[in-house]
């Protein structure tokens, strides 16, 4: 299927591993040019390199910290006319509330609702003055199923989810559609690490962490990166135009509802 968004112009925030990198990977597969945004320059500069021998679209790296007043001023001093923008940043560290301060919080909000929301800020109208967007925010699974000691995530995360699910709606009508993605369990260097966490705290290898966690889960498997990457390609396709507001959990059917 052509998602006809060749040559459109992509900004992926958090791209330079997981997710983040999936997500680029598959855009520049569809012909989409794609900024690609992380901390450290030598991984996200390799994976730069990567995908712009894969094409047929192309790759630039600018490093900056998505969550930083500076960071997303050297984004945008670029340019912030993108026609689609995959917000995304690490996650909040696990714990327990009675240890979280108000620095904790204010930095989760600031990582997880306020960049995202800034992020929206710098793009959307001109997308809406284009008459073309798609806007997808990386979220988790966590939003819909809280997960024992994710608070700071789920907290600041949920924040989010309801600012969005009011402005996706003032936008549709300019041919924008914005649109959260919720990742269950991927295979990620952010998931390993805290399989390897887990392990260490319960005196388990990695190895039981990981099969007792998938014996629950109704696909037995984790999600890869790349089934993550293609859905969000096809959300950001003039297919999906009618999809908005909407959160979309990808966790392999984990969370049990109607
Ligand atoms: N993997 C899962 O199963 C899962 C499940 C639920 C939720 N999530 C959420 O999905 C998001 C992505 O997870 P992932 O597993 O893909 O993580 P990952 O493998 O650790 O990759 C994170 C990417 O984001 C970049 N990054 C982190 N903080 C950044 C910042 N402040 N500014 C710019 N770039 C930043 C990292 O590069 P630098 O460190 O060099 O900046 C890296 O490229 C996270 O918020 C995570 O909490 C993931």
């Amino acid at each position: 299927m052509d998602l006809g968004i060749s040559g459109k112009q992509a900004l992926v925030c958090g791209a330079s591993a997981g997710l983040g990198l999936a997500c680029a990977q598959a855009l520049v597969a569809e012909g989409v040019h794609v900024t690609m945004v992380a901390r450290t320059e030598g991984p996200l500069q390799a994976a730069v390199d990567r995908l712009n021998t894969s094409g047929p679209g192309h790759a630039r790296a600018i490093c900056a910290d998505v969550t930083t007043e500076e960071g997303r001023a050297r984004i945008f001093a670029v340019t912030r006319d993108y026609d689609i923008v995959v917000t995304n940043a690490g996650g909040p560290p696990p714990g327990d509330f009675r240890q979280w301060d108000r620095q904790a919080w204010l930095r989760a909000i600031d990582a997880n609702m306020l960049a995202p929301i800034e992020l929206i800020k710098a793009t959307v109208d001109g997308m809406m003055a284009r008459g073309f967007g798609r806007i997808i925010n990386i979220t988790s699974s966590a939003v819909k199923s809280p997960v024992e000691g994710l608070g700071l995530s789920t907290g600041a995360r949920s924040g989010l989810t309801g600012f969005v699910a009011g402005l996706a709606r003032s936008v549709a009508s300019s041919g924008v559609t914005i649109n959260n993605l919720l990742p269950g369990t991927f295979d990620t260097a952010r998931l390993a690490s805290n399989f390897a966490r887990q392990a260490e705290r319960e005196g388990l290898s990695v190895a039981q962490v990981v099969e007792r966690r998938l014996a629950k889960h109704p696909a037995r498997r984790l999600g890869q990166p790349s089934e993550f990457g293609h859905t969000c390609a096809f959300l950001c396709s003039v297919h999906a135009g009618y999809i908005n507001g909407q959160n979309l959990l990808l966790d392999g059917g984990s969370f049990n509802s109607v």
